[in-house]
Parts: structure tokens; C-alpha cells; sequence
């Protein structure tokens, strides 16, 4: 099933929390089965497209870059979220990928939400999404998003700081406030301690400072960083929270909550979940609420982008004699692949499509082995005017590419789509295919 984005028109959320669809035995949604039919559903609708399009005759736009991004992965990261961390309650951190068909999803299958801005907010309260199913974790807030919330009744928020809390003392003294603590986030990809986060030596001031305002704490809050690598990262901040929990009580506070953050990633899931799994259970009594933040897990596997090779530059080495390429596609740094600079990923060519052939999914399509000097060998860039916008250094395929030809890269959902900008005048709203391998997914979005 392939539909296109402007097509579909989902109704509003049910919550499917005890839907027979999410019972027990359900949960162990079969993951590779599964992703056998997502490999054929991506591509299917990678195929549909770039075999359309004919870069000879097309219109401006027509070659764009596009996504295909699979509900059903969502869907299933979700299952395997509930088999390993049956007591965390996911609020799905917009920012990573605000994709309006995700959130729907994700409404549906009764997540949370942390929103970072008014506008992430806006977006879920418009999908009818209950304000308690947010919080605000931003810990320095613009003061009239505030005042917005305020008025929206999102009453769960993080701050980490005195002028913080003064400031939510002025504008929502309601509000149900995290004190978000200091993580050892040294293991992660993307470090968030250098700018947030109150260390446990100012931990009980603040406390006594949010008594004093007549504020309410209900609970700690904390994040390992984005793309973390060490469990034990997990291991230490619930230990820390379990500090500032006591501290809490003895300020009279009615501490109920605990929001472990994001920080987690498909590959390392289960070792992650495990360790913090073990930590909650013996650090936090069950009449504890456990709630996350996580962005990332959710839909980095989710969406595939096909870029089209729009330029070619053949390099001759006057030594080796050797003929390499430059090439350049449609989409770089500035675009989609933001995420190599500020995610610091590395996302992977394979070949798409070549000489009237469709290779996705297909060892034809992939890289020769690094180390080895057979195929030619490209280097890859974006199609600004910005040196820096190159998405590879070197890589080598067994094909001669050329104009018009296509790659594609998978695990392109998170932190891509969200920090792309029109830099040069390209566009930053480019299309999304969307193919639904799941079911269950189906069932909630009633497709
Ligand atoms: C406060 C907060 N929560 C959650 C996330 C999501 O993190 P991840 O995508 O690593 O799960 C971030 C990412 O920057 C964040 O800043």
C-alpha cells in the first residue's frame, strides 16, 4: 500500500492503550516478519517513483528528493518498547520528527508527548490529544509559550534553575514542575549537559527555593544524551534521581513521577532497557509513575530517503591513472542530511537506480567492501555552494553512475526532515511516500 502524503486524511486519535489490537499476546508483534514486508513495501514505492521520472524530460521538482517512511516500523518499535520497559510510559519527543502521520500514530497507540516549543504543542493539542499527555520539556521557556500553556491546561513542565522557577512562579504557578538533573552524558552521540541541567549540588536549594514559591514538584527528570552508548549512563542518573527524590519528600513535595528522557536507539535497545529496567525496580516502588522522552528509537528506521544524482565531475589521477567521480544530488548537509552535522551521523549510499535497473534491497546496490580497491570510486555532495556540504568522502560501487541515476539511505527518520533548511533556494518540504507494514498500524490509523 503506497500512499501519498496529500491523500490521506486520518481521523481524529482513539486511544488504543486496551484495544484488543495492543493485548499481551500481541505485543510480540513479529519483528522480522515484519520487516520482510517492509523491505517489499519501501520498495515497491521507491521503485514506483524513480522509475517514473525521467530526468530528460521532467519537470522542475519532479526529481526532488523524497521519503518512504513506514508507519508499521513505528508501530513495531513500540511493541518492542512495551515488551522491554512494560513500565515506562513513551512521551515521544516531537522535535526528532514532528511527521504528522508519526504523531498520529503514536496519538493512537496513546503515547505521551514532550514538546519543545509552542508550535509542537499546537500540533498535538490540534490532533485532540489530551493536554495531561504532554510535558513541556524545555527547561528555559520562551515566557509567552508559558503564558500559551498556561492557558492550554499542559501543566507538566521542566526547569533546572532559580530563574526558571521564578519565572513559572509570575506566569503558571499551577504548573506540575520536573527538576531536570546533571547526567554523565560523556557516552553519547549528542551531549545535552553542557547547556541543561542542575547539578546535585544545587538540587536542594532549588527545592527549597520552588517551596518557598509555592511551586509543585512532582517529580525528576533527566536525559543521557542523544545516541547514548552506555548503560550505566541509565545506571547512575536513576541513582541521582533517587537522591533528589528524598529531597524532595523532605521539602514536603508530593514526588510522583520520574522521566528517564530519551536517549535511547534501535541498535543498543535492549542492553539500554535492561539496565535501566533493573535500576527503576530497585531504586523507584511501583506507585512511582515512570514516563520517557524518547525521540530517536521511534522512527530513525522508519523512513528511507532516494536522492537523485543531478551533476557529475570525472577526477583523473595522472599517477594511478585511475577515473573517479564527484557526484552531486539533490539533497546534502543543508537539506535532509543535517543530521551529519548536527547528529553526527554517517548515513550509507546504496544504489537505487542505474542504467534502467532498480537495485534497492539488493547487494548490487551496496558499496564494495571498504578496504578493497575494486569499483569506482565517488565521493558524494549536497547541491549547495558550500564546501562543507558533502554527504560522503569516498565510496565504491560496481556500477558506473552517472546523471539521472539515484541512491537511496535508510535510517534516515530522526533529526533529519526537522533541521533541514531551503539554503540556496532548495526546498525544505520535500515529500514523504507512506507505506504501512503493520496491521495493527493500519487498524489505528483506519487505513
Ligand atoms: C529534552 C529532550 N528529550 C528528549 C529528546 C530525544 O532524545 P532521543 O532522540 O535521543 O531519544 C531530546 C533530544 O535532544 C531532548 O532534548
Amino acid at each position: 500500500m503506497v500512499m501519498a502524503t496529500a491523500l490521506v486524511d486520518y481521523p481524529a486519535p482513539t486511544y488504543f492503550e486496551n484495544s484488543p489490537i495492543l493485548t499481551k499476546k500481541n505485543h510480540s508483534v513479529d519483528h522480522n516478519h515484519g520487516a520482510v514486508i517492509a523491505k517489499q513495501m519501501i520498495g515497491d514505492a521507491l521503485r514506483q517513483r524513480v522509475e517514473s521520472i525521467d530526468h530528460e524530460s521532467c519537470d522542475p521538482g519532479d526529481e526532488d528528493t523524497f521519503f518512504v517512511g513506514d508507519l508499521g516500523e513505528v508501530y513495531r518499535q513500540h511493541m518492542r518498547w512495551k515488551k522491554n520497559l512494560p513500565r515506562v510510559k513513551p512521551f515521544y519527543a516531537v522535535k526528532c520528527n514532528p511527521d504528522p502521520k508519526v504523531i498520529q500514530l503514536l496519538a493512537g497507540l496513546g503515547t505521551g508527548f514532550d514538546c519543545a516549543s509552542k508550535a509542537e504543542i499546537e500540533q498535538v493539542l490540534n490532533i485532540g490529544v489530551d493536554p495531561s499527555r504532554i510535558i513541556y520539556a524545555q527547561p528555559c521557556k520562551t515566557n509567552s509559550y508559558v503564558r500559551f500553556v498556561a492557558s492550554q491546561g499542559v501543566k507538566q513542565m521542566t526547569f533546572d534553575n532559580a530563574d526558571e522557577l521564578r519565572k513559572i512562579a509570575k506566569l503558571f504557578p499551577d504548573a506540575e514542575l520536573f527538576l531536570r538533573i546533571l547526567t554523565d552524558d560523556s557516552s553519547s552521540m549528542c551531549r545535552l549537559s553542557l547547556k541543561f541541567g542542575a547539578s546535585l549540588d544545587a538540587t536542594d536549594d532549588l527545592l527549597g527555593l520552588a517551596k518557598e514559591l509555592g511551586l509543585n514538584v512532582v517529580g525528576v527528570s533527566f536525559h543521557v544524551g542523544s545516541g547514548a552508548s552506555d548503560p550505566l549512563a541509565f545506571l547512575k542518573a536513576v541513582q541521582d534521581a533517587d537522591v533528589v527524590f528524598k529531597q524532595g519528600y523532605a521539602h514536603g513535595f508530593e514526588m510522583k513521577t520520574l522521566d528517564v528522557g530519551g536517549g535511547f536507539s534501535g541498535d543498543t535497545f535492549e542492553t539500554m532497557a535492561h539496565v535501566l529496567r533493573e535500576a527503576l525496580d530497585e531504586y523507584f516502588p511501583p506507585h512511582i509513575n515512570i514516563i520517557a522522552e524518547p525521540g530517536r528509537y521511534y522512527v530513525s528506521a522508519a523512513f528511507t530517503i532516494a536522492c537523485n544524482i543531478i551533476a557529475r565531475r570525472t577526477i583523473e589521477n595522472p599517477i594511478t591513472g585511475e577515473t573517479s567521480y564527484m557526484v552531486y544530488v539533490n539533497d546534502g548537509l543543508y537539506g535532509n542530511f543535517s543530521s551529519i552535522m548536527f547528529d553526527h551521523q554517517h548515513p550509507v549510499a546504496k544504489v537505487l537506480r542505474t542504467g534502467a535497473r532498480t537495485y534497492y534491497d539488493s547487494s548490487l546496490g551496496d558499496a564494495v567492501s571498504e578496504g578493497t580497491c575494486t569499483g569506482t570510486e565517488y565521493s558524494i555532495w549536497g547541491p549547495t555552494c558550500d564546501g562543507i556540504d558533502r554527504i560522503t568522502e569516498s565510496i565504491r560501487f560496481d556500477h558506473e553512475l552517472d546523471v539521472g541515476d539515484w541512491f537511496y539511505f535508510e535510517d534516515m527518520g530522526a533529526y533529519t526532515k526537522c533541521s533541514a533548511t531551503k539554503f540556496n533556494g532548495f526546498s525544505d518540504a520535500h515529500d514523504v511516500i507512506y507505506v504501512c507494514s503493520e496491521p495493527g498500524a493500519r487498524a489505528i490509523l483506519r487505513l
